[in-house]
């Protein structure tokens, strides 16, 4: 059998979910999109960010500065806003950051900075040891260089890191995909970061708290049928005809509250 290389595996996992998205049906695809996605984090008042922050609960401090990368609109930067001092969100996408104001205000946060940045562009010697606590969340699909991001998470902090990721598909991404492209569902889609992130930190003889968490999540039928799209359409291109298969899987399957995982693992910085 062949042996794995950790790298070569996720350089072609990151390929896969770079590829441009077409979803020639709809125009609008990518604001409505970034619209679901800020009211499915909000689900069940920030389900999956609340139960993130019960299980980083034993580090945090009121006293704690915060960098958080990759913000999104607010998922876990809202929950977490009430336990510590402050947080600086680095976040590169306008689009996100205007959700993530809305929903800030929206929850009255105050304590919340925005640098609407790049991560990697951001000077390390700028943001040595100023933070007590590093984190993101479903952030690591983004990276390409692992290694490069944890390193400039540990860089920032000068007590915890934290990361926190979606674990395994769900059974509708698994069954559209093998449906649309009559192919078997080999992970295509899963976010498998976390076990490379566990790998690397163990390399380094980081010390791994690692916490699996559930969140329950709700989609009505538009939005169904776009969070398919979203995944299917960088494989085929979702036109009419597409989009009448998913909407027919949909309904067919009906929409009910579903119940996923994810991974929180947080660790000390050698500073720290
Ligand atoms: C899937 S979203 C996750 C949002 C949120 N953290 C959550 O848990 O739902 C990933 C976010 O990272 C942002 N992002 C991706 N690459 C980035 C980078 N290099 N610098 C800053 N933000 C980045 C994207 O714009 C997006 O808002």
């Amino acid at each position: 059998m062949k042996e794995l290389n950790w790298r070569e595996v996720w350089e072609e996992m990151q390929k896969q979910r770079m590829r441009p998205l077409n979803t020639g049906y709809d125009q609008e695809f990518r604001a409505e999109f970034a619209a679901d996605y800020s009211e499915m984090v909000k689900y069940n008042n920030y389900e999956y960010g609340r139960t993130a922050v019960v299980a980083l609960s034993e580090i945090l401090n009121k006293d704690f500065d915060v960098l958080e990368i990759g913000a999104g609109p607010g998922t876990l930067t809202v929950p977490l806003a009430e336990k510590v001092k402050k947080i600086v969100c680095v976040e590169s996408s306008e689009m996100a950051v205007s959700y993530l104001r809305r929903n800030l205000k929206e929850s009255q946060v105050e304590n919340v900075e925005i640098m609407t940045k790049n991560w990697l562009e951001v000077s390390d010697p700028e943001i040595k040891d100023r933070f007590d606590l590093a984190a993101c969340s479903h952030f690591l699909w983004q990276v390409k260089d692992l290694e490069k991001h944890l390193k400039k998470m540990e860089n920032a902090s000068r007590k915890y890191c934290a990361v926190i990721q979606p674990a395994g598909r769900d059974s509708i991404v698994k069954e559209m995909w093998t449906k649309i492209t009559g192919e078997d569902y080999t992970g295509q889609f899963d976010p498998d970061a976390d076990y490379f992130v566990y790998l690397i930190l163990r390399q380094w003889g980081r010390l791994v708290n690692v916490r699996m968490l559930n969140y329950s999540v709700e989609r009505n039928f538009e939005q169904e049928v776009r969070y398919i799209a979203s995944f299917i359409g960088k494989y085929v291109e979702v036109d009419a005809h597409i989009k009448e298969i998913i909407e027919q899987y949909v309904s067919e399957k009906g929409l009910r509250e579903e119940t996923h995982s994810a991974v929180a693992m947080r660790w000390q910085t050698p500073s720290g």
